[in-house]
């Protein structure tokens, strides 16, 4: 499947809205609808060569679902569901909610526990993102400095999502469209 796939989890809405927000971004072209983890079955996101996960943070750094408290299925529900998958060849931009203010000590950890998951199972990860602009004492979703994924504090700094969102989508594009220039 040559398009983008879009998945997400929630438990309020935010992710969701990010995700569609994201796919406007990108364009029905390139990218198929973003649809809830709490939905699909691993076959539906194994069709894609190329996918944007989006996470909220929940629990302490934990993958979000029933475990950290979630009244929703969420990821934890879908990843249970996937047995030693096969994600090589495949690439992934990740993106993760959070409020910096509220929980400054694990500010938008539950990415990390995501894209762990995925890192074992093969995938190239790509689209990290600075931790410039952002206030917090600590977040386990920092490697070398950046960000795994982009961040994205909608209830702190809802004014900077639709910057962040736009300069986000234009570095991933390149990086998870099929056909790469370089291979011609
Ligand atoms: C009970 C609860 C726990 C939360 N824990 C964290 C957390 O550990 N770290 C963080 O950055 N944000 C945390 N948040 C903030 C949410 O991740 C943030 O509001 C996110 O946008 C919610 O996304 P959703 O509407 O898709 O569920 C928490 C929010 C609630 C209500």
């Amino acid at each position: 499947m040559s398009k983008i796939g879009i998945f997400f989890g929630t438990e309020t809405g935010t992710t969701r809205l990010i995700a569609k927000k994201l796919h406007k971004l990108l364009g029905d072209d390139i990218a198929d609808k973003p649809v809830n983890v709490n939905r699909i079955t691993p076959a539906d996101m194994l069709q894609y060569d190329a996918l944007i996960l989006g996470t909220p943070s929940y629990g302490v750094g934990e993958i979000p679902g029933l475990s950290a408290g979630c009244l929703e299925r969420n990821w934890e529900e879908f990843l249970a569901q996937l047995q030693n998958p096969d994600f090589s060849g495949k690439r992934i931009a990740f993106f993760g909610l959070g409020a910096q203010e509220r929980y400054a000590d694990r500010f938008a950890s539950s990415l990390m526990a995501l894209y762990q998951v995925f890192k074992g199972f093969g995938a190239d990860i790509v689209g990290d993102w600075s931790t410039e602009g952002y206030t917090f004492q600590h977040s386990a979703s920092v490697v070398d400095g950046r960000f795994v994924g982009l961040v994205i504090d909608h209830r702190t700094q809802g004014m900077l999502t639709d910057e962040r969102l736009k300069i986000w989508a234009e570095q991933i594009r390149p990086l998870l469209s099929t056909k790469r220039a370089s291979a011609a």
